[in-house]
């Protein structure tokens, strides 16, 4: 069947991340050269900033839609003050809950019966140096801003800080329909004239709230036409807080 030969590519980065814990992982052992190698990659990897852009699980997160928030999403099941042997919760939360990536299948029936879901996206895509630009606060981001905001050829991630961030409403229990995010015309400009393959937004939805718009930006950058070669992810409702600047992920 199509599936593997269309699976193919993706393996090559996990073989990448596997050779890497592989250094952790000699069998019998642990040699002086094993030991050199992980103690060079732990000073590079101490060397990266990293910046954990999630926004806290609290039951007050605003959820898309939603007047309630995320209300009580855990649960403790067992209780050491109820003499049980650890405290040991359940979750309940949609998958889109805060701070989330969408996957290729989140729109598209075919991909998602091809499996194309979280799991498949790639971890070197997800995690990286990332550029992080202000969007002018009177507009959405159509076309003519991606113009002006002049993103360099060969940058993949970019998260766009907006208006939401000014109105705090990642803070606000209350779904408020009114965020700014991508219209489809800023969606085929970003796949036509940009590398970008990670985007971030300040709120719940890359895509402005009109059925017709969320439906048609979230076909364009999770299933562009030229798929798998092609592919973009982002994560939605990322909170950051400095200047115009690059944070560095490892
Ligand atoms: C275990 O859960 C109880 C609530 O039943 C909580 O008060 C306590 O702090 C928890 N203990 C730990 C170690 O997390
Ligand atoms: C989980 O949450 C959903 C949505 O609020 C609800 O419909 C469902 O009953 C909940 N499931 C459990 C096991 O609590
Ligand atoms: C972005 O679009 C939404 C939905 O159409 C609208 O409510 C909002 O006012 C727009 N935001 C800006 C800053 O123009
Ligand atoms: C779904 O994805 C496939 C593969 O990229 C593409 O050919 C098709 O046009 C997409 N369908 C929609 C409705 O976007």
């Amino acid at each position: 069947m199509t599936t593997s030969h269309t699976l193919f590519p993706l393996l090559l980065p996990l073989a990448a991340v596997l050779a890497l814990v592989s250094v952790a992982a000699a069998a019998g052992a642990v040699s002086t050269s094993d030991f050199q190698k992980i103690t060079r990659e732990e000073r590079n990897y101490r060397q990266k900033k990293v910046i954990d852009v999630s926004h806290k699980y609290v039951p007050e997160l605003p959820a898309y839609g939603s007047k309630n928030g995320l209300g009580n999403f855990i649960r403790l099941q067992t209780s050491i003050k109820l003499g049980d042997l650890s405290n040991y919760s359940f979750f309940n939360l949609s998958t889109h809950s805060g701070t989330h990536v969408d996957a290729p299948g989140h729109f598209n029936e075919t991909l998602f019966e091809l499996g194309y879901d979280v799991v498949s996206l790639d971890l070197r895509t997800l995690n990286g140096p990332v550029l992080v630009v202000d969007t002018p606060r009177d507009k959405n981001i159509t076309a003519e801003v991606m113009r002006s905001l002049n993103i360099p050829r060969g940058v993949k991630r970019v998260l766009f800080r907006t208006l939401n961030t000014d109105r705090r409403l990642m803070h606000k229990k209350e779904f408020d329909s009114s965020y700014t995010a991508f219209t489809s015309d800023g969606a085929e400009y970003l796949v036509q004239n940009s590398d970008i393959k990670l985007v971030g937004v300040d709120y719940l939805s890359v895509a402005i709230n009109p059925k017709d718009e969320l439906t048609k930006v979230h076909q364009l950058l999770l299933a562009p036409k030229d798929f798998p070669e092609r592919w973009l992810s982002f994560a939605a409702s990322v909170w950051v807080v400095s200047q115009r600047n690059l944070f560095v992920f490892p």
